[in-house]
């Protein structure tokens, strides 16, 4: 079964029953993706209603004061979200005769309507082929379909997106957004997903590679690469062997003593000297080696022989000059 068509037959059996589903009013849907932004759907609810309650519609909405719209909201929080809602309904009533846009760069330009919102609003109530990706679906895509890049990545959303754009179903866009929150926000949740009882078993990427723990992958924003950079500093009458650093790495066409590189700490003896540099997103720890040898090993293209004492001469990263200045 394909994925859409497999999403909606688990959304049909398990969806939730929730206030604003089957709703088609673009007003009230708005509403309800607002509050659910920042909010959980348990805690979102009430809100909702009252809200509903106290403005039915945009021009109700637009012709409020604010204080009144922002009491109304009171307790839910971020309620810059109120405050765009509110100055949206003003604008809807200006600039679209109070009729809500059914275009979706239309929708997309209203305050305080995203990408993700604009496609909820649009696919949910004019039908719109627009996928809705926020953190859930997301989670599904990169779970079933194995993208294992960093999610926090915009080219990887981006990425993310294009699956949704080729499998959603065009026929019931809002059906297929709805069916893929409430899959990620019941089945396939962040911690312990429900593989045991999951339609995609046999698709599932994350869950035929026992990923789901792994997927999606985000990486922390200041988390910071350890990397262990091995030199060894051959010495044969008092010369030695440098090497260029080529591609795309750090320190490109600078110099250094011959290198292996590990991601872990791994002694390969005991270093003369070792010292660390920290970078923008990593942490070199150095370590150099002597090794007084008979014979030098056979150079590398990007190698070359020198006198120990020329090795100042060369461009080299600080790790490099520090280990000079070290052994001096
Ligand atoms: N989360 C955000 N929008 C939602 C919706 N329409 N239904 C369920 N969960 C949601």
């Amino acid at each position: 079964m394909a994925f859409a068509e497999t999403l909606i037959a688990w959304y049909e059996e398990h969806k939730r029953d929730l206030p604003w589903r089957g709703e088609t009013d673009p007003y009230k849907i708005w509403v309800s993706e607002i509050i659910l932004q920042q909010t959980r759907v348990q805690q979102g609810w009430d809100y909702y209603l009252r809200f509903i309650d106290n403005f039915p519609n945009v021009k109700d909405l637009a012709e409020a004061d604010e204080e009144r719209v922002l009491k109304v909201w009171q307790g839910l929080g971020y309620y810059s979200r109120a405050r765009n809602m509110h100055a949206a309904a003003r604008e809807i009533m200006t600039k679209h005769n109070g009729k809500f846009p059914q275009e979706y760069d239309k929708i997309l330009e209203l305050r305080g309507i995203g990408k993700y919102t604009a496609a909820a609003i649009g696919s949910i109530a004019f039908q719109l082929p627009y996928p809705a990706v926020d953190g859930n679906v997301i989670r599904i895509i990169s779970r079933i379909f194995g993208v294992c890049d960093d999610v926090t990545q915009p080219a990887v959303v981006k990425r993310i997106t294009e699956v949704c754009e080729t499998h959603i179903d065009s026929k019931r866009p809002g059906v297929f957004n709805q069916a893929a929150m409430d899959f990620g926000a019941q089945q396939c949740v962040p911690r312990n997903p429900k593989c045991d009882e999951c339609p995609f078993q046999s698709s599932c990427y994350a869950y035929q590679n026992n990923l789901a723990d792994i997927l999606p992958v985000k990486k922390k924003k200041n988390e910071l690469k350890h990397r262990y950079f091995h030199y060894t500093v051959y010495l044969f009458n008092n010369q030695t062997i440098i090497e260029k650093r080529e591609g795309s790495d750090i320190w490109k066409n600078m110099y250094q003593f011959p290198l292996t590189e590990s991601d872990s700490e791994v002694s390969i003896g005991k270093p003369v000297y070792s010292t660390r540099e920290t970078l923008s997103h990593q942490i070199i720890h150095a370590a150099f080696y002597v090794k007084n040898v008979k014979k030098l090993p056979k150079l590398t293209e990007n190698q070359r022989l020198v006198n120990f004492n020329e090795v100042e001469n060369y461009p080299m990263p600080k790790i490099m000059s520090m280990f000079l200045k070290g052994i001096e």
